[in-house]
């Protein structure tokens, strides 16, 4: 049978999930764009990068982060998750790829932030599975739609 949350939380999930790898998509193209010497190419696709994890961000902070931070069980994930959002966000924001020590951070940046990826869809994903109701699941794709004004989220199946 098809329950209120099998319908619904799913999509959301999934579009979650197709933006890490969006991102992690640019994040590979950026790194070799650096090794082959490209600055610009490398500048553009951080540009992406930081494009789409913003209102990525914005989406899981303001909804499915939101509904399962006040559960005891969840709180300091969560709060260690939003900490990287924001540590990437300062550095990209600022990063000059020109600088070797920006580009060095840069790399390291990636790979932390697919460690954080992973935390994410092996770990919290999962859990908001049994952790929310309807109307937390209600709130969070509110919060995916304010984040992502004119989309809408791709249908399950
Ligand atoms: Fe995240
Ligand atoms: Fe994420």
């Amino acid at each position: 049978m098809c329950h209120y949350c099998g319908c619904r939380q799913i999509p959301l999930i999934k579009e979650f999930i197709a933006e890490h790898e969006t991102v992690t998509n640019a994040a590979g193209d950026a790194l070799r764009a650096l090794d082959a010497g490209d600055l610009p190419g490398a500048a553009a696709l951080v540009a992406t990068m930081e494009a789409v994890l913003l209102a990525h961000w914005k989406g899981e902070e303001d909804g499915l982060f939101a509904v399962m931070a006040p559960d005891p069980e969840y709180a300091q994930y969560i709060g260690a998750l939003v900490a990287e959002h924001h540590e990437l966000a300062a550095f990209l924001a600022s990063a000059d790829l020109a600088s070797p020590q920006d580009a060095q951070t840069f790399r390291a940046a990636v790979a932390e932030l697919h460690h954080h990826i992973a935390k994410e869809e092996d770990g919290l994903f999962p859990a908001s599975l049994t952790a929310l109701t309807g109307e937390d699941w209600d709130r969070s794709i509110a919060a995916w739609r304010e984040a992502h004004p004119g989309r809408s989220l791709r249908p399950a199946g």
